[in-house]
């Protein structure tokens, strides 16, 4: 028996999974959600021969994956895919998010816009009128990861932000360390007035590689709810 949130991803998940056809190449997406996604597609393969190549966007993922019997490739071997399907930690009534919850906003950011759709899956919670109340994952090289921080929180100070604290992931007493070998800084904005500026300035800065505002690169939103339903928008 799930849990009423794991219905909800659970349902928004294997909805998804309708829009994969046979011979498609397939983003995998990370974080619990995803993880739903890749355990329905295991059984799509493993039961209905459904044939297709899965792209992980973490080492996580691609264990999972392979776990359950999906065929396997780097981004580079598959080079463009049909569909990604991912999580998201917020996603506005626009379509875009903000990810990296997980860690994994780099890979999950490159896979999704070499994908010629990306689909969402999301339960109501990551439903949001404006982004900003998740802290906005930026993932900066360790070199000089002080200075960056420094400098990403004199940045936001200037923008159309309420909050401005900068705090640096950790795992324990060391720092989190991304599958890239980087380091993540979470930005406690509270509110974002304009997402897109945002997304362009952050990436100016450097020392940062990469930020968790995926600003036009969703195209579909699949909703589960604890009930069993599902909205797509
Ligand atoms: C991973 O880096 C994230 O972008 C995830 O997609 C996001 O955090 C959603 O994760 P959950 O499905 O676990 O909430």
């Amino acid at each position: 028996q799930l849990s009423p949130i794991d219905t909800a991803k659970f349902v928004a998940a294997r909805r998804a999974c309708d829009l994969v056809e046979d011979g498609m190449r397939v983003g995998l997406g990370t974080g619990s959600t995803s993880a739903w996604m890749v355990r329905c597609l295991g059984e799509m393969v493993r039961e209905d021969g459904l044939r297709i190549t899965g792209v992980p966007t973490s080492a996580r993922t691609a264990a999972l994956a392979r776990e359950m019997g999906i065929h396997v490739l780097g981004l580079d071997e598959a080079r463009w895919l049909d569909i990604c399907i991912d999580g998201a930690d917020e996603c506005d009534g626009e379509l875009n998010l903000i990810k990296g919850g997980g860690g994994a906003l780099l890979q999950e950011k490159i896979v999704a816009t070499a994908s010629d759709r990306m689909v969402v899956i999301a339960d109501p919670s990551k439903v949001v009128a404006q982004l900003g109340a998740f802290p906005l994952p930026v993932e900066v090289v360790p070199f000089g990861w002080q200075t960056t921080q420094a400098l990403l929180q004199e940045t936001i100070a200037a923008l159309d932000v309420l909050g401005d604290r900068t705090e640096l992931r950790m795992n324990g007493d060391q720092p989190y360390v991304t599958d890239e070998g980087n380091h993540i800084v979470d930005l406690h904005l509270g509110r974002i007035g304009n997402a897109r500026q945002l997304a362009l300035v952050l990436n100016q800065i450097p020392g940062v590689v990469e930020n968790g505002l995926f600003i036009d690169i969703c195209d579909v939103l699949v909703t589960g709810h604890a009930d069993g339903r599902v909205e797509l928008r």
